[in-house]
């Protein structure tokens, strides 16, 4: 059984999350490639509680990071969707577009035919003005993906991420960065 689709793409389904999709969220969450230019990998345990304040999210704010499967397959591959991030920045209250893949998809575009109809579904249904994205400057794919979706870049906005130490490899963040005009 698959879920049911909010966003559709010619190769993705996004949808709500299911009961399932956590034990293969959890292999992502522990993938070294994947978790490259996070502080550290995620546990079984963390992983779940990731869904969980995903789902908590959502019934907040009525958007969340949606999970991803493959329509050929209907395999879970990950998450891409929309986030209001906890952290407090000069940019913040804001809402973020973001991704997590499975490295066997990687590099098929995925990512990026995901996010333009996560991007479309921000403007043309919730109606939303901006969207930000923000990663460690050395995460040249997921910067890649933001180009793509049309995102800019000023250096002026670059910050250091509050929830790490001073000091940290990870601390500086680039900020992405994308204006949502409604569609004629
Ligand atoms: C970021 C991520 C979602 C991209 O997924 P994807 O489906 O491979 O993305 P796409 O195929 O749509 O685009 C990737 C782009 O990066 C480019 N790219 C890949 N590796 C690259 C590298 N080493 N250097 C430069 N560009 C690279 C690809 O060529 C592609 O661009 P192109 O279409 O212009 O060729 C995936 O790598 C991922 O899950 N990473 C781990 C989690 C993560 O970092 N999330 C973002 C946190 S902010």
């Amino acid at each position: 059984m698959h879920g049911q689709a909010v966003i559709e793409t010619p190769r993705l389904i996004l949808r709500q999350w299911k009961q399932a999709d956590k034990k293969q969220f959890a292999r992502i969450n522990c993938d070294a490639k994947v978790m490259e230019f996070f502080p550290a990998h995620l546990t079984r345990a963390q992983s779940d509680a990731l869904v969980a304040m995903i789902e908590t999210h959502f019934r907040k704010h009525g958007f969340g990071m949606y999970a991803a499967e493959l329509k050929s397959n209907h395999t879970f591959i990950g998450f891409i969707g929309l986030n209001v991030p906890s952290l407090r920045a000069h940019f913040t209250p804001c809402v973020e577009i973001g991704w997590r893949l499975s490295p066997g998809v990687w590099g098929r575009g995925l990512a990026t035919e995901g996010a333009l109809a996560v991007l479309q579904y921000s403007r043309d249904v919730l109606g939303l003005h901006e969207l930000v994205s923000f990663t460690v400057p050395a995460n040249v794919r997921s910067r890649r993906v933001m180009e793509k979706l049309g995102m800019s870049h000023d250096a002026a906005d670059d910050f250091d991420h509050p929830q790490l130490p001073p000091g940290h490899p990870l601390r500086k963040h680039v900020l992405y960065r994308l204006r949502l005009d409604p569609s004629a």
